[in-house]
Order: structure tokens, then sequence, then C-alpha cells
């Protein structure tokens, strides 16, 4: 089978619409994306109908954008990669099914691939500006915190991926959204938390970090939500609006605490001192400062990608795609997507 070189990528599975070319070392040619806070910001949270139709409005001028910018033509790409799982059906269907079309046009394989894996393999991707340290490598513990999940995973190869613990409720990201919406921050709610943390007292308030002296490797957010209800609705308006930052730097506190130390134990579990904080929540600057602490602190190599592929992007979609092409895998036009993973994605025998 033939060697693929370099990708279209495209990713379409939630609010945010990215094209991306991408080559087989991990190389970002280029990557344009197209986010619709503005249009969901109105309803407080993601609308599926209005995020897909906005996909079908963006996906084609974002394609020509970086065949432009990048100088590129279809005859240069060896491939097209998707995302065809997990995501928001109407989302997900409006890039599989042009990514269908094209591949079917212009005679190229492509392939539909899980939008975790994307965020997992993150930390290999470089461009003109940075790039992960030469010999970061498998094995690493990955830890994936975005709005949808927050999940500890041994990362020994492509595709070889062993779940090591999860959330038992709610994702970190959606802790950090509904905290946002209970103050009335506005969408969308993490970048809000964060930026107004970084005026506010971490210790100003207790709140619980949950399952942190269980031995297992999962989460749970659930307990710090409703502890950040209650004292949001203890409070007066006026109370609230002095207090903003400080409820927001305790709150943020009481869920990065709980991921470092999670992430700290998942790599003694496994003797690893290699690890990536990837997903939404890891361009979170608290996450980013403890999480770069404790990696000092423990001799643990901890790769957080730039922030431009901490939330979702095409580049880390092109590049797990990329890199199970040349194991040979193939989509065909049958592809279906799917709003969870598939059973053999986070399965495969390990070495
Ligand atoms: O990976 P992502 O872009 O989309 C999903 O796959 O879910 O993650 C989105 C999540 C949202 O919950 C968003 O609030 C959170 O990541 N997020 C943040 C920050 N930036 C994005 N959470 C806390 N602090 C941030 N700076
Ligand atoms: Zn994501």
């Amino acid at each position: 089978m033939e060697q693929i070189e370099k990708v279209l990528a495209i990713e379409t599975s939630c609010d945010d619409t990215s094209v991306a070319i991408v080559e087989h070392s991990g190389f970002v040619l280029d990557v344009a994306s197209a986010n619709q806070d503005l249009v969901h910001s109105p309803f407080g949270g993601i609308v599926p109908e209005i995020a897909s139709r906005n996909h079908t409005l963006t996906l084609l001028p974002l394609i020509e954008t970086v065949f432009e910018r990048s100088a590129h033509s279809w005859e240069l790409l060896d491939g097209i990669v998707v995302t065809s799982r997990p995501g928001l059906i109407g989302s997900l269907l409006v890039g599989v099914i042009t990514a269908k079309t094209l591949a079917l046009g212009l005679g190229k394989p492509f392939l539909g691939v899980n939008h975790l894996e994307g965020h997992l393999l993150s930390p290999f991707l470089k461009d003109r500006e940075a790039a992960p340290p030469a010999d970061f490598d498998f094995p690493y513990v990955g830890l994936v915190v975005s709005g949808g999940h927050s999940s500890l995973f041994l990362v020994k190869g492509i595709g070889q991926y062993e779940l090591l613990g999860q959330t038992l409720d709610d994702a970190a990201g959606e802790a950090f959204d509904k905290f946002a919406k209970m103050l009335d921050l506005g969408f969308p709610g993490g970048v809000q938390v964060d930026r107004l943390s970084q005026r506010g007292n971490p210790k100003a308030y207790d709140f619980p970090r949950s399952l942190m002296r269980e031995r297992s490797l999962d989460f749970s957010f659930s307990g710090v939500k409703t502890a950040g209800l209650r004292q949001v609705e203890s409070m007066s308006p006026e109370q609230l609006s002095l207090e903003k930052e400080n409820l927001c730097a305790s709150y943020q506190e009481a869920i990065v605490e709980v991921l470092i130390a999670k992430l700290d134990r998942a790599c003694r579990d496994c003797g690893i001192l290699r690890a990536s904080i990837v997903g939404g929540v890891s361009a979170n600057s608290r996450v980013r400062f403890l999480g770069g602490e404790w990696a000092k602190k423990s001799g643990v190599q901890l790769v957080i990608p730039p922030l431009r592929y901490c939330t979702d992007n095409a580049a880390m979609i092109g590049f797990a795609g990329l890199s199970r092409m040349n194991m040979g895998e193939r989509s065909t036009q049958e592809l279906a997507v799917s709003s969870r993973s598939l059973a053999t994605d986070f399965n495969m025998p390990l070495s």
C-alpha cells in the first residue's frame, strides 16, 4: 500500500469547523478554523441544529483557505482524513459527507477517525513556531480533558491505548461550563472562569476534591458542581459580583488539583515518566502552570500542546488519521458517523 505523506483533514464533530494539511512527521502546513461562539452564545450552550448548519456554511471556504495559504493543490495530497466519531451526529455528517464526496471525486483514499484519538496524539504536532521535545515518544500517560471527556490513557503506540480511568459523571470541561453558567459569565464558559480566576484567590472557598484519596484513577466532578451551585445560591447578587474572581479561582483550583493528582498517580502506577495533557481544558492557564510545577518536581517529561492544538482542531485529526492510514487502514463509502466511540477504538491489543 502506498505511503501516505500528506493529508487534508476535516474536523466538524462539535461546534468548531476546522481544516488542516498535515505531514507524516506531524508537521502542520496549515490549519484554519472557525468557531461558532457568537451564534450559540444567546442560547448559553451549543444548539446542535445551528452547529451543523454553520458547518455547511464554513467548511468549503476553509478548505479553499488552507489550499490558498499553503499554495497546495489536490495533486500534492495523498488522502483525506475526517472525524467520524464521537460527536454530534448532524455536525459529524457534514464533515464525513464532504470527505466522502471529495475522496470519490478525486480518487483519493480516506479514513474516518476518532476525535479523542486526535486529542491523544496532539502532543506530536509541530509547526513553524513550536515543536515538542525531540525525544518525546511512546509510551506516555495521556490525560484527555475536554467538554465531553475526562479520561486517563496509557498510550503505548498508534492504536494501542489502555483506558486507566475516566469520569463517573461530568467531564471537567462541563464542570467549568456549568459553573460559568451559574455565574452568568457568558459562553463559552471555561475560558471565562480561567480569565476571572487570574484575579482571584484559589484558597478563598473550599470546594470538594472528589475521589482524591481513592486508589482508582476515575474522576467525579458532580460533587464540585453541586457545591458550586449551593455556594452561588447562598449569595446575594451584590456578594456574587464582588466575589466572582475568588469563586472562580477556588472552583478552578478544586478541579485542577484533582486532574494533576490523578495524572501523578497514573504515572506512578504505570512506572512511566512521560505524560501529556490534551483537550480543551488543557488550554486552562492553571492546568498549564500546576502541570508544569508537578512535572518539574516529579521528573516527568510533560507535553501540553500549544493552545491552538488543545481545543478542537483538524491538525490533530490529520496526524491521527495519517498515522493509521500508514498502518493500512482505509474507510469505504459505507463509513457511518457515531455519537460514541466504537468498542474497537480503544481496545486494540497491546504490544
Ligand atoms: O476539546 P474541546 O475544544 O471540545 C470537546 O471535544 O469537548 O473542549 C472544549 C471544553 C469546553 O468545556 C471549554 O469550556 C473547555 O474545553 N475549555 C476550558 C478552557 N478553554 C476551553 N476550560 C477551562 N479553561 C480554559 N481556558
Ligand atoms: Zn475535543
